[in-house]
């Protein structure tokens, strides 16, 4: 039944009554709070919605590592560089773990590469936008890292033990992220009129697709629903995506910056930030493929790939020549 939901997308979530006495049991786990681990019964929809959502979520780590990446022989200072470095070097780290979470739940790390570099698996839509400045390194450390702490967070705490365990580190690594990303920002914005434009040009272009990484509106999403019940998601797309305005706008007062939403505007009433319609036709065409970079980041995922496959082969050749000899 869960799969015939996730499947058909629709928005809605199985009752317990629709549900047979293991998925009730699994469900009252859920709700109590307990941690569902790898060895655990789960339904099947449950496990298809953590591959989907893992993978996805490590495809983004290592995929997010080439906006930065362009920007490293350019780095202005050494300090910066090995900062940036030290940062996309985290990235990799992120991915390690969510493809090792993935696999705790039956699925080889191989395939969902394959996945990937055939362009069938998602990964999220902010990465397929160019870095045109070294002020996007600052955008993005604040901005996209920024968000992704605000996603992550949640996480720490999600049913699946393995991605929450995951989370913890991850989260302390990407507070360092978005803390020398605004860093960046504010020598800019402290620094000379271009210097400050350059930042304000950045913001420009960033904001809109930072919102977006959130996911679709909780009208929209197919998968929230049945992900809320799971307790894989604590709080919907459209909730964290205000959380980021909330904290984001005074940030960039500070900055001296204006944010690219003529609409903005502050509610004392409800105490958050109301803010204009994000361009979802946008968002639907970078995840068909359509954005600035999509073509080019999987190009070079997959000779990334390609040109690794001698160094993996050399990896398996010594394992197994090793396990021959102790066997011997
Ligand atoms: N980019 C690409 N696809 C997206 C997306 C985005 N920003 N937002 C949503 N989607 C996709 C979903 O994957 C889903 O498609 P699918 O069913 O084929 O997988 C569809 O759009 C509908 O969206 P839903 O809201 O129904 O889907 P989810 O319930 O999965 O919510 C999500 C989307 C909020 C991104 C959720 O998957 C999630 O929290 N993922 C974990 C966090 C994550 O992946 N963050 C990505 C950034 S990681 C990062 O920034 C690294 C940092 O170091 C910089």
């Amino acid at each position: 039944m869960y799969a015939q939901l996730v499947e058909t997308g629709l928005n809605q979530v199985q009752s317990l009554a629709d549900m047979g006495e293991e998925e009730r049991a699994f469900q009252a786990r859920i709700d109590a709070g307990v941690k569902i681990e790898a060895k655990d019964w789960m339904p099947d929809a449950y496990r298809k919605t953590l591959i989907r959502q893992i993978s996805q979520h490590a495809h983004s780590e290592i995929v997010g590592q080439l906006p930065e990446g362009n920007w490293v022989t350019r780095a202005p200072t050494l300090k910066r560089k090995s900062i940036l470095l030290a940062k996309i070097q985290d990235e990799a780290g992120h991915g390690l773990y969510l493809y090792s979470a993935a696999e705790t739940l039956g699925v080889s790390r191989d395939d969902l590469i394959a996945a990937l570099n055939a362009g069938k698996a998602k990964y999220s839509s902010i990465f397929n936008y160019p870095t045109l400045s070294w002020a996007d390194m600052g955008a993005v450390g604040w901005l996209v890292d920024g968000s992704a702490i605000i996603n992550q967070i949640p996480l720490c705490r999600c049913s699946y033990g393995p991605y929450a365990r995951a989370m913890i580190r991850v989260c302390k690594e990407e507070s360092f992220h978005a803390r020398q990303g605004y860093d960046i920002m504010l020598s800019l914005c402290n620094g000379t009129p271009e210097q400050k434009a350059m930042a304000q040009d950045a913001l420009n272009r960033w904001w809109w697709p930072s919102l977006m990484m959130f996911g679709p509106s909780d009208a929209e999403s197919v998968n929230s629903a049945q992900s809320a019940q799971w307790r894989i998601k604590l709080f919907s797309n459209d909730e964290l995506r205000q959380r980021m305005v909330d904290q984001t706008v005074p940030q960039a007062e500070f900055l001296g910056l204006t944010v690219p939403d003529p609409d903005l505007k502050f509610n004392a009433a409800t105490g958050h930030y109301e803010f204009g319609a994000i361009d979802w036709s946008e968002f639907h065409n970078v995840l068909k493929g359509n954005g600035p970079c999509n073509k080019e980041r999987l190009k070079t995922r997959v000779k990334a790939w390609d040109d690794g496959a001698w160094f993996r082969e050399a990896l398996v050749a010594y394992a197994d020549k090793k396990a021959a000899r102790a066997a011997a």
